[in-house]
């Protein structure tokens, strides 16, 4: 539908043109626009009443200038029925269905469905996401971040642009001096065999090692030295490191693995030899203030609560570095040209709400600084806490932390116990392969449509039982729909054969109508996730269509009409799974024929 919209557009801007040449055309704005109600058609153009003042007529009168305008054009006509003058001057516009059919028919043949491929040059787009922490835990929030940071880079991808999926680790700090002295301690052994030996729940090792460093002095001294000499690039302990890296490494895959997650690895410590150049040139740039011995960079606009600027630190008292200056070492990397640099044209940050002020201050640092180039851009897309049933931090019974590796396994699980339930009922058997596969589909299709269909900015509350119900805005409901066309297919409906020419295709009832413009609108969605970073705007409108859908195939008779209105509501039936299929696919979750 953009591009009729687009050709609409104009045609409504020359129209306005020919019909008030003294107004100028900078002044011509048809304000284009959805229309609010079906009943108005498909677009209305309120741009008359911001010309009553300036042009010293009644908007009214001036809409029907510009609606004779248009009538004059014969490319008009042949897009639209005759324009309707509602209200105070707002014009309706309402698409001649054999247009409507004409776009059906361009999308039955049309792999992309109608989104354009993006033409905007080679240069990445960067997606930094999930980035969990070496030798702590992946939590639900790295999840959430995972999920959206995935979708949104699915979509980038799908509209044709190269784009860098970086996972920013957190693999370097003053922790790994405790993790490498306890390491040498309980487990020398595995300096010299790695593989010998299994550090196995590296969560309860980092908690072990923290509690020996908060009570024992002298376990204090060594893990100190042991990051002075790991920041030295002593070989025993970057050997320790890496062990510690890859353990983690291994346990992260694995939820990747499961969610089929695709991340290349380009962890903090990636950007160390760069960060004195990164202290350095905000110094020689004036934008460095040494304050209580720390470097700082004073932010314009942020102030703290005595009124004062907040600085934004890049070099501690005792001249170590911290993860803001991590961030601004990668922030110019991102966007300088290669080889030095990814040369990308749009970075973008997928992390917990709470680090929004942190992004804030990188940004402006690296803005003030030069190191965005002109018209590049940079976002943090930022989403709320994830919490249990009861509004408060997910927790587990016992109350200790979820491991997500748990929660998968209990979406599964569940999944599985449903559908077994509803084989029992429905006296159906299938087989044992049949019932993994639909259930770890659902469970894992579950939990991410969960997190991507709410609005990413507010916190969002998991429940099993919500994510995994068959009906209202869910994976399972979705999933149905798809799963219902299938056995259209299978019931006798010749699907395949179905990329009917538009001059075959015929429609008269008004559900199918609903359904042919639900389906139009794909193409606008799309470019509104991509620009917006907002996948749930791409969950509701599948959940829309699917509701559509459902309601034209329980009214309308499809395997039971004849003629050419069977071969074109089949044609409708397809290209609803079709958009089904490959919006879910988007999101990141796979489809079932059967479930
Ligand atoms: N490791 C960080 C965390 O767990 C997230 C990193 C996000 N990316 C970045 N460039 N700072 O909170």
């Amino acid at each position: 539908m953009l591009r009729l919209a687009q050709t609409l557009d104009s045609q409504l801007r020359s129209a306005m043109e020919r019909a008030f040449p003294e107004a100028g055309a900078a002044r011509l704005d048809p304000q284009l626009a959805p229309a609010s109600k079906p009943e108005f058609g498909d677009f209305q153009a309120n741009g008359a009443l911001p010309l009553a003042k300036p042009l010293g007529q009644p908007p009214r009168q001036i809409a029907q200038a510009i609606v004779a305008q248009l009538q004059a054009d014969p490319g008009f006509q042949e897009l639209c029925l005759d324009p309707q003058i509602a209200g105070p001057g707002f014009i309706n516009l309402t698409l001649r269905p054999e247009r409507l059919a004409a776009e059906v028919a361009a999308r039955l043949g049309d792999s992309r469905l109608g989104v354009p491929q993006a033409t905007d040059g080679d240069e990445p787009v960067l997606v930094d996401f999930s980035s969990p922490n070496i030798a702590k835990e992946m939590h639900v929030g790295h999840l959430r971040s995972t999920i959206i940071g995935d979708a949104l880079a699915r979509v980038l991808e799908f509209r044709g642009h190269p784009v860098l999926r970086l996972n920013h680790v957190g693999d370097w700090g003053t922790q790994f001096g405790m993790l490498i002295t306890h390491l040498k301690q309980v487990a020398p052994e595995a300096l010299e065999h790695p593989d010998a030996v299994d550090l196995g729940d590296l969560v309860a090792f980092y908690r072990q090692a923290k509690a020996r460093f908060d009570e024992d002095e002298a376990f204090q001294t060594t893990a100190r030295e042991e990051v002075v000499k790991l920041q030295g690039g002593d070989s025993e302990s970057l050997k320790a490191w890496q062990l510690l890296c890859d353990q983690s490494r291994r346990e992260f895959q694995k939820i990747y693995d499961r969610l089929d997650i695709r991340l290349s690895e380009r962890g903090e410590s990636f950007y160390n030899p760069y960060l004195q150049a990164v202290v350095d040139d905000l110094k020689a740039a004036g934008l460095l203030v040494v304050d209580d011995g720390a470097g700082c960079v004073f932010l314009e606009g942020v102030q703290g609560k005595d009124g004062r600027p907040l600085p934004l630190i890049v070099q501690k008292s005792d001249g170590g570095f911290n993860y803001a200056t991590t961030d601004l070492a990668a922030i110019r990397w991102r966007f300088a040209a290669p080889p030095e640099g990814d040369g990308a044209t749009r970075v973008i940050y997928v992390t917990d709400a709470g680090q929004a002020s942190h992004f804030a201050g990188v940004f402006q640092v690296a803005r003030r600084a030069g190191w965005i180039p002109e018209g590049c851009r940079v976002e943090h897309v930022p989403f709320g806490l994830v919490q249990g049933e009861d509004g408060k931090k997910l927790k587990t019974r016992a109350g200790d932390t979820v491991r997500l590796r748990d929660l998968l396994d209990e979406a599964v699980e569940r999944a599985e116990a449903d559908l077994r339930r509803r084989l029992g009922e429905e006296e159906r058997q299938e087989s044992e392969d049949f019932i993994q596969h639909v259930a770890t589909t659902m469970g894992l299709a579950a939990v991410k449509y969960a997190d991507l269909s709410t609005n990413r900015i507010t916190n969002y509350q998991f429940s099993f039982d919500r994510m995994l119900a068959l009906s209202g805005n869910t994976a399972p409901y979705l999933l149905y729909a798809v799963v219902r066309i299938a056995g259209i297919a299978r019931k006798g409906g010749d699907l395949t054969g179905s990329d009917a020419a538009a001059d075959s295709l015929q429609f008269s009832e008004p559900q199918e109508w609903a359904l042919i413009r639900e389906l139009l609108k794909f193409d606008g969605v799309i470019a509104e996730v991509e620009e917006e970073l907002l996948p749930n705007r791409l969950c509701s409108y599948l959940f829309e269509l699917s509701q559509v859908f459902n309601r034209f195939y329980d009214q309308v008779p499809v395997l039971k009409a004849e003629g050419p209105a069977r071969g074109s509501r089949l044609a409708l039936c397809r290209l609803t799974a079709e958009t089904l299929k490959l919006g879910l696919g988007l999101l990141g979750i796979p489809t079932l024929e059967r479930m």
